[in-house]
């Protein structure tokens, strides 16, 4: 019994570890693009209705709003709206959508993706403490507004790492507290197109049952590179009971979240999009979650793993003085 017990956990270490080492697991074919593009343009026009006030006869406001400036003491300094997704643009007749999530962050070694991040406010990038652990950030870029890697592509804002802030108790052997913030050497303008996700509006806030967005560059074909152009698929979030059913067990704690189809897999966040986005319309996007982890990806039974943000709203604002978050 013991002996079956430690080949469980060691088998789960092994193929942990992979997701570190490098290994590639593939993401989901066909990654559902339209089905997406057709979700968000459902959900765009009511964000954009209720949030800049497109239409005037849908203003009602979100439940978590009165509670909002107690839950979270930020300086918000920023005259922006956050969490609010880019339109359309047409280019040559085909519709392209360019920077429809501009708070998406690559985090690059040189010119390697190995992570992404997410901008919260004009100084910071939140991303996963394995993103930074053991890592010498003054290597590190990054690039916010290229939503392709393989173009130069103008407007797009680069950044070096001023400090990374590890969470202190991030134990690389539970996978706890996976969260860092990077605090960049210069702040980043909120104006125009670029705009930082809005965090979750209080720590009470769960998102169990949301369909969420998880974005990222990271690998998408088994053995293959990272992807040039950002992609997003649609998961759901299942609630910390049910995750711990999965192949997970205890090993899911109260600060982590789980998002995936358990039953028959097809959808995850893969090796490189670590550190990334877990984004959920609430009026505007909230980022429920970070990438953590995953046992391999996209298979049934191992949903995607992410660090729950809302667990460390104030370890954030403790330690995003100098920030300006945006005041809407
Ligand atoms: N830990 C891996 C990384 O560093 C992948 C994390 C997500 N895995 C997953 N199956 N959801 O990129």
């Amino acid at each position: 019994m013991k002996l079956q017990v430690s080949l469980v956990l060691w088998l789960s270490l092994v193929a942990l570890s992979v997701c570190f080492n490098g290994y590639h697991y593939a993401k989901p074919p066909g990654v559902q693009a339209d089905y997406i593009e057709d979700l968000i343009d459902a959900q765009k026009q009511q964000i954009l209705t209720n949030v800049l006030g497109v239409a005037p006869t849908q203003t009602q406001s979100s439940p978590f709003e009165a509670t909002d400036a107690k839950a979270f003491r930020v300086n918000r300094c920023a005259s922006c709206t956050c969490g609010v997704p880019n339109a359309n643009r047409i280019v040559g007749g085909t519709q392209v959508r360019t920077n429809k999530y501009p708070w998406i962050a690559q985090m690059l070694r040189g010119s390697t993706l190995f992570c992404g991040g997410t901008l919260i406010n004009d100084r910071y990038v939140l991303t996963a403490a394995h993103c930074v652990y053991g890592m010498d950030m003054s290597q590190v870029t990054i690039r916010l507004l290229q939503y392709d890697r393989s173009s130069s592509q103008a407007g797009a804002v680069t950044r070096s790492v001023a400090f990374a802030h590890m969470h202190a108790a991030y134990d690389t052997d539970v996978l706890v507290n996976d969260i860092a913030l990077l605090r960049l050497n210069a702040p980043v303008p909120l104006f125009d197109a670029m705009r930082p996700v809005c965090l979750p509006s209080s720590a009470q806030q769960r998102f169990d049952y949301k369909q969420a967005i998880v974005a990222g560059w990271g690998l998408s074909k088994e053995g293959g590179a990272t992807s040039s152009v950002l992609q997003e698929t649609v998961v759901p979030i299942i609630t910390n009971a049910q995750c711990r059913a999965t192949s997970y067990k205890s090993m899911i704690v109260d600060t982590m979240l789980c998002a995936g189809l358990v039953q028959t897999g097809g959808r995850d966040a893969c090796q490189g999009d670590s550190g990334g986005p877990l984004i959920v319309p609430d009026r505007i996007f909230r980022l429920a979650g970070v990438v953590s982890f995953g046992y391999g990806c996209a298979k049934p039974n191992a949903p995607g793993v992410y660090t729950r943000v809302s667990s460390y709203l104030d370890w954030i604002a403790a330690n995003t003085r100098d920030a300006c978050y945006c005041n809407k």
